[in-house]
């Protein structure tokens, strides 16, 4: 099964404890996003977090490296000829130094492996000065519920280690990993890529993060 396919299954019919998360993450992108911002989502899937701020903002551009997830986001915006969605992958985004005022992954975080120092760089690369960068990842104690969940759509998985779980080749995904993080570990991270924390916060299973250049 393709990441898309499985995590478009699990937005169908989300545990509780992903319910609780996502509204969260709702609440929170709704808090801090400024109105009329220029928004990138790095990893945006169907679109769901994009969902969550078109009371705010239309200047919106989601980018997903999953032709299945560009399809399906652009059917979910149709009626939104200025909401851009492009196929790029995080390591290259397309875009101009310094083009957006908030860039935010939600879930995606997870999956870049050691890919994640380039996938910051070049958040940071297009974030303008006084933007910000809003990431949400799954966070240490997120283990137990994420297996009732791979569980569930029998997700084959090779092995796992730390809360690091990689998937069976078999599966034919795009990504194989998927990790979650304490805050110790998360700090580390952002502190290598030179970005400054305003907060990382915990909500429910999952740490929502702040950043600025
Ligand atoms: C767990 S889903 C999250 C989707 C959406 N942000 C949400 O929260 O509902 C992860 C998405 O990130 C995409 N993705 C993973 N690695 C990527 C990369 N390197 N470049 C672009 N998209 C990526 C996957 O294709 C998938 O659609």
């Amino acid at each position: 099964m393709k990441n898309i396919e499985y995590w478009e299954k699990i937005l169908k019919n989300p545990p509780n404890s992903y319910k609780k998360w996502f509204e969260k993450e709702k609440k929170y992108l709704q808090k801090n996003i400024t109105k009329n911002s220029k928004v990138l989502e790095v990893g945006c899937g169907e679109g769901r977090s994009l969902k969550d701020i078109l009371p705010l903002t239309k200047n919106i551009t989601g980018i997903d490296y999953d032709k299945k997830a560009v399809n399906d986001a652009k059917k979910n915006f149709k009626d939104f000829p200025k909401i851009k969605i492009l196929k790029a992958d995080a390591h290259k985004l397309p875009f101009k130094n310094k083009s957006f005022d908030f860039v935010i992954c939600m879930t995606t975080f997870a999956n870049f492996g050691n890919k994640k120092y380039i996938v910051l760089k070049e958040m940071n690369r297009v974030l303008k000065d006084k933007g910000f960068i809003i990431i949400s990842v799954f966070s240490e104690d997120a283990l137990k519920e994420r297996m009732k969940v791979y569980k569930k759509h029998k997700v084959k998985i090779k092995k796992i280690n730390n809360g690091k779980v990689i998937f069976d080749k078999s599966e034919k995904m795009l990504d194989y990993i998927s990790e979650q993080f304490s805050k110790n570990e998360l700090k580390k991270i952002f502190n290598k890529t030179n970005l400054k924390i305003i907060e990382i916060k915990k909500i429910g299973i999952a740490y929502i993060c702040k950043l600025k250049k």
